[in-house]
């Protein structure tokens, strides 16, 4: 069987008790942390910069899955590599020049992706399958956390995965993600799952994480 992984999403943490969070989440099982860096203006919403990241880079050996919801991106990508993301992923939305931002993310020796939006035809990502580690499909309208799965992206993470399937590319789904869709995700292709609201606004992080894994 595929060895599908959970990146919990911080954005749903306490962020009084970070430290205390990250750590609870690693123990908890999860494969990665999941960064939702948003700037008030790609999304409505703010939350972290680079000093954050930093800042938590020395309580977990977990990876860093940086997700980008800025723009202008490129700018930006060089602290948030220096500040110990692993994977830092960008939106093909973004009016930047989203190819010169993946391949500088992979001339840092990160790993690069390109996210995608709920509305955008699946074709646009097509021209970056030859410089890109994954594909964030997004199941929700980014810019905040708690919204309801958008149905749909079932069939979409299916398409995107025939896309890709001869690459050495993950595909990583995005948003609304609860046992309720979990396993539907992870039959249309999916090999990372991120989960943010149905596992921090639970009193039981492993057990949320078993039941979202299916294990
Ligand atoms: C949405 C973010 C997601 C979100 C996930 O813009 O990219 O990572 O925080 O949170 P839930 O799981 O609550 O949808
Ligand atoms: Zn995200």
């Amino acid at each position: 069987m595929k060895k599908v992984q959970i990146a919990p999403s911080i954005l749903s943490a306490d962020f009084s008790n970070l430290e205390r969070e990250v750590r609870t989440i690693e123990k908890a099982g999860a494969h990665m942390l999941h960064i939702d860096v948003m700037d008030g203006h790609f999304v409505n919403n703010i939350t972290f910069g680079p000093a954050l990241v930093k800042s938590i880079r020395n309580k977990t050996d977990l990876p860093f899955d940086v997700h980008l919801m800025i723009d202008p991106v490129v700018k930006y990508i060089t602290d948030f590599a220096d500040a110990g993301a692993d994977i830092i992923t960008v939106h093909i939305e973004a009016e930047d020049d989203i190819r010169g931002a993946v391949e500088l993310v992979r001339s840092l020796g990160k790993k690069a992706g390109i996210a995608i939006n709920p509305e955008t035809k699946i074709d646009t990502i097509i021209p970056f399958l030859d410089i890109i580690d994954q594909v964030i499909v997004m199941s929700v309208h980014p810019g905040s956390a708690g919204q309801p799965f958008i149905g749909d992206s079932i069939d979409r993470i299916g398409k995107i995965k025939a896309l890709i399937a001869n690459k050495d590319i993950l595909l990583e789904v995005d948003g609304g993600i609860s046992s309720l869709c979990s396993q539907d995700c992870i039959n249309a292709g999916c090999d990372i799952l991120v989960a943010g609201s149905s596992i921090f606004n639970s009193n039981n992080y492993e057990r949320s994480i078993s039941e979202i894994m299916g294990s």
